[in-house]
């Protein structure tokens, strides 16, 4: 399959050889994307060949990004792929959690059941296989934390050392945590997200390492698979919906760029309107779309969330992003601080969980319902992109009401849960149980 980078931006389009290290167009500046010429595909046949590789025992057909690698054929060499058994994540319906979001129904595609527990490792097995065909021996990505967990465990698997960029006191501990244990060179930075992506792209060149943020086309063509799988477990029929939380937007532009190849290829009829949710204190994307208008993007100078993944006042993938709305007639929105806490400790109760970032997803839902712009009969995904466990402090925090913004304003949960002390008294446990 003759697959080639091309840039993004419709008065250039100029391409370039997938096997060059760039990741923006030299020419002109512009995003990236990976592109396939001649690219027919048989759906029925393959639909078929996707569900028996799940009852395979190697690991490519285990990976639920490689099980489909018919739809992202950029490599040439199956043997350079490293993997974890990556995807293969739930559906997971609760009507409990749609009742709150005001639907009849919904389902979570939960990228928390992944190895390093988010949606990132979908794509870091892309980027990391394709750090591997580049002959890179160092990888480097800035992170508000799941980036760099998965790029250090899928560095560190593959024999290539993981560089991370964090930005000092604003990562989950989970996250911190996962960096270090996987064997990153970890280097806490004190800047934000956005400042400290722009003085690693300029050293990026300089050290000859290889960027894997999501900057980097080969890590969206990964977390296509995310959309794919979804369209199999759910037999092929495309939602009305599909819901996402939006920080550097790499996301939708991967889902809606999945979407949309599966339509042209005959794999689905039509495409799922996208839902992009931000949170207030971090929503650049959200005030953009309001008054869209080329080139005019108005970056967020001091981003602020506890929700901590999405704490980003510049997204690079922005005119993706854009385009993927325009394209599935789809919306943005934006929540606040208690939206985002509340839905969360409702998907906890669901017996789902997931973390921060994610809960926007379902504060989003509900608030779309209310202005009556997604019905309540509505066929609704939302996507989880990280696992309950990476920001246990947030968590905490919320059941005993301490969680409080960047400003030091309380945030007052309306479910928290707090743990009860009590003495080594089986009198006392018994009254405190009957009541
Ligand atoms: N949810 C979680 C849990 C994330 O970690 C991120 C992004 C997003 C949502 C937003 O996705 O950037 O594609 O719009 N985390 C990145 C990181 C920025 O460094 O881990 P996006």
């Amino acid at each position: 399959m003759p697959a080639h980078l091309v840039c993004f931006e419709k008065a250039c389009r100029k391409r370039y050889p997938v096997t060059e290290v760039i990741y923006n167009c030299p020419s002109c500046g512009g995003l990236l994307e990976v592109a396939y010429s001649e690219w027919t595909l048989d759906p029925e046949r393959l639909k078929r060949v996707f569900r028996e590789r799940r009852m395979s025992n190697a690991p490519l057909e285990q990976s639920g990004v490689w099980r489909y690698r018919e739809l992202i054929p950029f490599l040439d060499d199956f043997g350079n792929v490293v993997t974890l058994r990556e995807g293969n994540t739930p559906l997971l319906e609760s009507p409990k959690a749609a009742a709150y979001g005001g639907l009849k129904n919904i389902a979570f595609k939960h990228q928390g059941f992944n190895p390093t527990g988010s949606f990132k490792d979908n794509g870091m097995t892309c980027g990391a296989s394709q750090a591997i065909r580049l002959g890179m021996r160092r990888v480097a990505c800035v992170s508000t934390g799941n980036t760099s967990a998965s790029m250090s465990a899928y560095a560190s698997a593959a024999g290539l050392q993981p560089i991370v960029f964090v930005p000092h006191g604003n990562i989950a501990l989970g996250k911190l945590a996962q960096a270090l244990e996987y064997g990153a060179l970890t280097l806490q930075v004190e800047a934000n997200f956005d400042q400290i992506l722009a003085l690693v792209r300029t050293l990026a060149e300089r050290l000859g390492i290889y960027l894997l943020n999501s900057i980097n086309p080969f890590r969206i063509e990964g977390q296509k698979s995310i959309a794919i799988e979804m369209m199999d477990q759910r037999d092929w029929r495309p939602p009305d919906w599909v819901v996402l939380p939006g920080g550097n937007l790499g996301n939708v532009s991967a889902l809606g760029k999945a979407f949309r190849e599966l339509r042209d290829l005959g794999f689905i009829p039509r495409l799922p309107r996208l839902a992009v949710i931000q949170a207030e204190g971090a929503a650049p994307f959200y005030r953009f779309m309001k008054a869209p208008r080329p080139g005019g993007f108005e970056p967020e100078r001091r981003p602020e969330t506890l929700a901590t993944a999405i704490r980003i006042g510049a997204p690079v993938s922005w005119p993706k992003a854009w385009h993927e709305i325009e394209q599935s007639n789809g919306v943005v929105e934006q929540v606040s601080e208690e939206e985002i806490a509340d839905a969360k400790a409702q998907i906890g109760r669901a017996g789902i969980g997931c973390e921060p970032a994610s809960a926007a997803t379902l504060a989003g839902i509900r608030k779309l319902t209310a202005a009556g712009v997604i019905d309540q009969e509505a066929d609704v995904v939302a996507v989880l992109t990280g696992n309950l466990l990476k920001d246990p402090d947030y968590v905490h925090r919320y059941h005993t009401g301490q969680l409080k913004a960047a400003d030091g304003r309380p945030v007052r949960g309306r479910f928290a849960n707090k743990p009860v002390v009590v003495a080594n008294d089986p009198d006392r446990i018994v009254e405190l149980l009957s009541e």
